[in-house]
């Protein structure tokens, strides 16, 4: 019933179409007021990237051929030379933005740094020294493990600047993750902390680092920073303080001319399959794409501009819109370290209100949570400083979209929902604030360079209605494949509609021609904007002594967008307790990947093939009526789920 109403509440908000057109005030000094760049990309889109490269960009060597498309495989820029870190750094502070705030970073504690470019300059070469000085050369992996702190984004940087292609990883992961990770990108050296702060609290990261160090095979050293001050172990030989390192660190290192399809970052995401995927980002077709992006779907002013994306630098979020994108653009920044509730509810208020943050990007997850706290958080700071918001990570529902617009954006300020993906590297579809009308809930339009379409299942384009949502044409943002297996990389994305990307969301197209994206439709869950895989949280289930198997859905939630649900059988008489069970996910992935709830049940709904049928356990989970049920292997296992789900309170 609760679902019912709330469909009929976001069904009516859509049946009276309300659009917001850019507000005149906005309009005036917006970058894009009209459809000049629209109609450029729509004649030619290979030319329309190269001017942005060309424009956007310092390139060291000149491409030959702006693309080669062989499908799945693009090369964007070819035969350019140009390096990442020199775009971020190098080029402003040549250009007298020394002095310019690059960061200002704020700790959960209340504790500040100011950096400027100069400085974010230095240590970076001082960082790229002290790799080099450890044994990374170009081409060598490296893990980062660190919390929001400044040194996550110095990493990552002097990484560029060596051609040490970076993997970072959540710093909220476990060290199992970690451990495969590495594994998998068989890295040279791992950088983390000793400590970060959360929710007032030192939470240890050391430890899980030497865990999965002691667990996988490759790493030869690790950099420790410090920061929580919490006590850790160094193993002599291995391990180095970076603040004593760097103390003795050259702060003069030039950047090495990369290729324009050299290896930039692993980042890996979770797949239908259990084992992560390293996607893998290029040099100067990503630089191009989230630089460009960060420019004209923010509509960035880079002399009175104050921009926060508040993801973490572990997402992909962190990568485009906190390091690359903004750094390229010569932003300043506030990163902030915390949660938002510590030391009160308004965390994220004060810090818009003492930092004069103009652009905010942040994740309807949030916003929904905003929204329980209550108007009165935002009304106790003066939010006038903004003047632009965003949100990416899941599909925001136009009640959050509107609360967003009203008490954060102070119906003045407009709003870029934007569609993108870890695997499509930068905004896909996005409004462009000064031209674009947008309507509560729908990402709008692909931007101008992105040809994007909803198909139905045998690949006919849909004008108006829902389907899958494909993308057409390469883009220069686009990732180069999964680490050690192209296959997948075929299989994954373009096998299931020729000639195209399949991004695996559903969306729909409204009569005036916008994209309403829908979320996932394979069995990846959407958990506060993380995406996790059903079977990664099955096989940490199972990995438990008294499990013998387990399912896992998402079922919507009105907090998280979707909640883990498990139905768990056990071994024999073997009994455990719920909290046990989820205790052993977070040791096995990440406090994010316990279930919100667990059922118990003797067997699981499977089709006569054995495979579970996770469908039947959402609708269970999200109390619908059952759908067709005629391939079940045993029609008695739903009845007897449905009747626990009922009669048994879940347990939380
Ligand atoms: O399902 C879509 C959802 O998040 C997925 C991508 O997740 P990830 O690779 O972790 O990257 C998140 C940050 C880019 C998509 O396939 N998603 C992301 N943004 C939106 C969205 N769904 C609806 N609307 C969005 N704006």
């Amino acid at each position: 019933m609760a679902d019912e109403e709330r469909r009929n509440d976001i069904d009516a908000l859509l049946a009276e179409h309300r659009t917001f057109p850019p507000p005149d005030e906005f309009k005036r000094d917006a970058l894009v007021a009209d459809t000049d760049l629209y109609d450029e990309a729509s004649s030619d889109d290979e030319g329309f990237w190269a001017r942005q490269a060309s424009e956007l960009l310092d390139w060291t060597t000149e491409w030959t051929t702006i693309l080669e498309w062989d499908l799945p495989n693009a090369k964007w820029f070819v035969g350019g030379e140009l390096n990442v870190s020199a775009n971020c750094l190098d080029r402003h502070v040549d250009a007298g933005l020394g002095d310019k705030i690059a960061i200002h970073w704020e700790g959960e504690p209340g504790d500040t740094r100011t950096i400027t470019y100069a400085e974010l300059h230095a240590d970076v070469q001082r960082f790229a020294n002290v790799l080099k000085g450890l044994g990374v050369a170009k081409g060598d992996r490296v893990n980062i493990y660190l919390p929001m702190i400044p040194e996550a984004a110095v990493a990552m940087l002097a990484c560029a600047r060596i051609g040490a292609p970076h993997s970072v990883v959540f710093g909220g992961f476990s060290s199992q993750s970690l451990a495969d990770r590495i594994d998998d990108a068989q890295a040279k050296l791992l950088v983390t902390a000793d400590g970060g702060y959360r929710r007032g609290d030192v939470f240890a990261l050391k430890p899980a680092a030497d865990e999965a160090v002691a667990k996988s095979s490759t790493i030869e050293h690790i950099v420790v920073v410090r920061r929580g001050e919490n006590d850790v172990e160094m193993v002599e030989g291995r391990d180095h303080w970076y603040h004593e390192l760097m103390a003795e660190a050259d702060a003069e290192c030039p950047p090495e001319p990369m290729d324009s399809e050299d290896l930039l970052f692993l980042l890996y995401t979770s797949g239908t399959t259990g084992k992560p995927k390293g996607i893998m980002h290029s040099t100067g077709g990503y630089l191009t794409h989230v630089t460009y992006t960060h420019k004209y779907v923010f509509d960035f002013h880079p002399d009175t501009d104050v921009f926060w994306c508040t993801a973490d630098v572990g997402w992909v979020t962190g990568h485009s819109y906190i390091v690359y994108g903004p750094m390229a653009n010569g932003a300043t920044q506030v990163m902030y370290e915390g949660v938002p509730n510590h030391p009160g509810n308004d965390r994220f208020w004060d810090i818009v209100e003492k930092y004069k943050v103009t652009i905010l990007y942040t994740a309807p997850t949030a916003i929904r949570t905003f929204m329980k706290w209550g108007p009165e958080e935002p009304a106790k700071h003066d939010l006038s400083s903004l003047r632009l918001l965003g949100t990416v990570g899941e599909p925001i529902n136009p009640e959050a979209w509107m609360w967003y617009h009203t008490h954060i954006g102070g119906e003045r300020c407009p709003i870029v929902d934007t569609w993108w993906q870890t695997e499509t590297g930068g905004i896909m579809i996005s409004p462009l604030p000064g031209a674009t009308t947008t309507k509560p809930g729908s990402a709008t339009f692909p931007v101008p360079g992105v040809s994007a379409e909803v198909i139905d299942d045998a690949g006919r384009t849909v004008e108006r209605g829902g389907g899958y949502l494909t993308l057409t044409r390469p883009w220069p943002g686009m990732t180069r494949g999964i680490w050690g297996d192209p296959e997948r990389f075929y299989d994954t994305y373009w096998s299931r509609f020729e000639g195209r990307y399949f991004a695996g969301d559903g969306a729909r197209v409204d009569d005036d021609g916008y994209f309403w994206v829908l979320g996932r439709i394979d069995d990846v869950m959407n958990v506060s904007g993380h995406r996790i895989s059903t079977s990664e949280v099955e096989s940490a289930l199972v990995s438990h002594p008294a499990v013998a198997e387990a399912a896992v859905v998402g079922a919507n939630d009105p907090t998280s967008g979707q909640a883990i649900i498990a139905y768990v059988t056990t071994r024999g008489s073997a009994t455990v307790g719920v909290e046990e069970l989820r205790a052993h996910c977070a040791d096995q992935i990440g406090a994010i990947a316990k279930p919100k709830t667990i059922y118990f049940t003797p067997d699981l709904p499977k089709t006569r093939s054995g495979k579970i049928m996770r469908r039947l356990l959402r609708d269970v989970a999200e109390g619908r009526n059952l759908g067709d049920t005629t391939t079940l292997a045993d029609a008695t296992v739903v009845d007897e789920l449905q009747r626990r789900a009922t009669e048994t309170p879940p347990e939380e």
